[in-house]
């Protein structure tokens, strides 16, 4: 277990930088997360847009895939940064892609406010399909 509350200010750091890396010219959405793996290592993530606008990534998943191209397979916390006054909580396909990795991951939701949503996926995503064949 990597994750603790001390960590908490070093990747909502690491979920802010990301965010200004996001290319959102169309949004201006600038969204960013920094994931935690279960070997203790960071991933980041920033969403990523299209001009075909369909083919936009968010920042979750975008995190995740890193993880996942660097042969994780499972974290433990995942910290996304919106740009808003209020959390935002993440989107049902970047809820689906969490729950093939880590149904018990925590997701924490930060923004501009002092304002955070905590969840873990298994609550964000109730009764999840899933093939249980991994
Ligand atoms: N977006 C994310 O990156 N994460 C979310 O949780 C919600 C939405 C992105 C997708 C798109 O680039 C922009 O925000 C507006 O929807």
């Amino acid at each position: 277990m990597f994750f603790d509350e001390s960590r908490l200010p070093a990747l909502v750091s690491g979920a802010r930088n990301a965010a200004a890396r996001a290319h959102a010219p169309y949004s201006q959405f600038r969204v960013g997360a920094c994931l935690l793996a279960d070997d203790g290592s960071l991933f980041f993530g920033c969403n990523v847009e299209n001009a075909s606008y369909g083919l936009a990534i968010c920042a979750e998943r975008n995190a995740i895939f890193q993880m996942v191209a660097a042969g994780r397979r499972s974290f433990e916390a995942i910290i996304v940064y919106t740009p808003t006054p209020d959390p935002t909580p993440p989107c049902g396909a970047c809820r689906q892609v969490m729950n093939e990795f880590s149904r018990d991951a925590v997701v924490i939701s930060v923004c501009d406010g002092t304002g955070l949503r905590r969840a873990t996926v298994a609550e964000l995503l109730p009764g999840a399909f899933d093939l249980k064949t991994r």
